[in-house]
């Protein structure tokens, strides 16, 4: 029998998980089928019984309902312990595996598709939220040479290092602090982008040679892209390698497959070009 995942979301139609894990699926020759889920607010558990007594094997989570899906896990990984939150999960044995794979599939993006390391670099990661806060502990354990949580609040920003510090050098502030400090990695976790806005950030923060990076993906650059491309960062990039790398990370805990994110990669790539010259028509 074909084994069933899917995602859990509200709103989850836009999802692009059904595609990439049916791509994942046909590259590695697995048998399974991975459909989108639209739990209502409040209906989160429901949904999720639901699926498991259909036979659900694993799913994967997204908003509003990771942190949901953090409470209800029954056991929980060490990066979903971090996160505060569960994007995976995985059934069986009357069981609820949780994890995270967010972070881990953000560090594969910049460690290896991007080739920019980690380990001994100055990086800044902008917002406190639960998308900041999910990769922190996976950049600490690259052991940067310092890592900077900055925030429009503040004081979010330094509650959240806070709750770090016992893992690496990790500091808080606000984005207004930023005056005359340069770093190796600039990374956007706010979701100021989805609303066509960035944080408010001084000249000067992107060091020579600098990789930029935004953690949202669709159509257009984000204002931050745009930004760090006219303050001269040496690289910049959106958040499809972290959406296929945590999508790839799921993928591998479900089934013990790494799937390879480059060729989908290119798909997806092809098809926003694709939809952004129908819409220009
Ligand atoms: P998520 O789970 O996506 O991280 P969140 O918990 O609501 O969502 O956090 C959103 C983050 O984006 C916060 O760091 C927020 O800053 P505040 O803590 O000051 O609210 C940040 N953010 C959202 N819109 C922003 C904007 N226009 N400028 C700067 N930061 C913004």
């Amino acid at each position: 029998m074909t084994d069933k995942y899917c995602v859990f979301g509200n709103p989850v139609g836009h999802s692009k998980s059904p595609a990439i894990h049916a791509a994942f699926a046909r590259q590695t020759g697995q048998d399974l089928a991975y459909r989108a889920i639209a739990a209502p607010i409040g209906g989160f558990a429901g949904a999720v019984d639901a699926f498991v007594a259909e036979g659900g094997r694993g799913a994967n989570v997204t908003l509003p309902f990771k942190q949901e899906a953090y409470r209800l896990a029954t056991r929980r990984t060490r990066r979903a312990e971090q996160a505060g939150a569960v994007n995976t999960l995985v059934f069986g044995n009357g069981e609820a595996l949780g994890d995270n794979t967010d972070g881990v599939g953000l560090l594969r993006d910049i460690t290896l598709a991007l080739d920019t390391p980690v380990r001994g670099r100055r990086i800044l990661l902008l917002g406190a939220g639960g998308a900041a806060r999910g990769v922190i502990g996976p950049l600490l354990d690259e052991q940067p040479e310092s890592l900077t949580v900055a925030n429009r609040t503040a004081e979010r920003a330094r509650a959240l290092a806070a709750c770090f510090a016992a893992l690496g050098s990790v500091e808080g502030c606000g984005c207004g602090e930023l005056s005359g400090r340069a770093f190796d990695i600039v990374i956007d976790a706010t979701s100021a982008g989805v609303s066509g806005a960035m944080p408010d950030l001084p000249a000067g923060l992107f060091a020579p040679g600098s990789l930029a990076y935004s953690m949202m993906y669709g159509p257009g650059e984000t204002p931050f892209c745009v930004f760090a491309r006219e303050q001269g960062a040496g690289k910049v990039s959106d958040g499809l390698g972290m959406l296929l790398g945590q999508a790839a990370e799921s993928f591998f805990v479900w089934r013990g497959v790494r799937p390879d994110c480059a060729p989908i990669a290119e798909l997806l790539r092809k098809d926003q070009a694709f939809r952004r010259a129908v819409d220009a028509r």
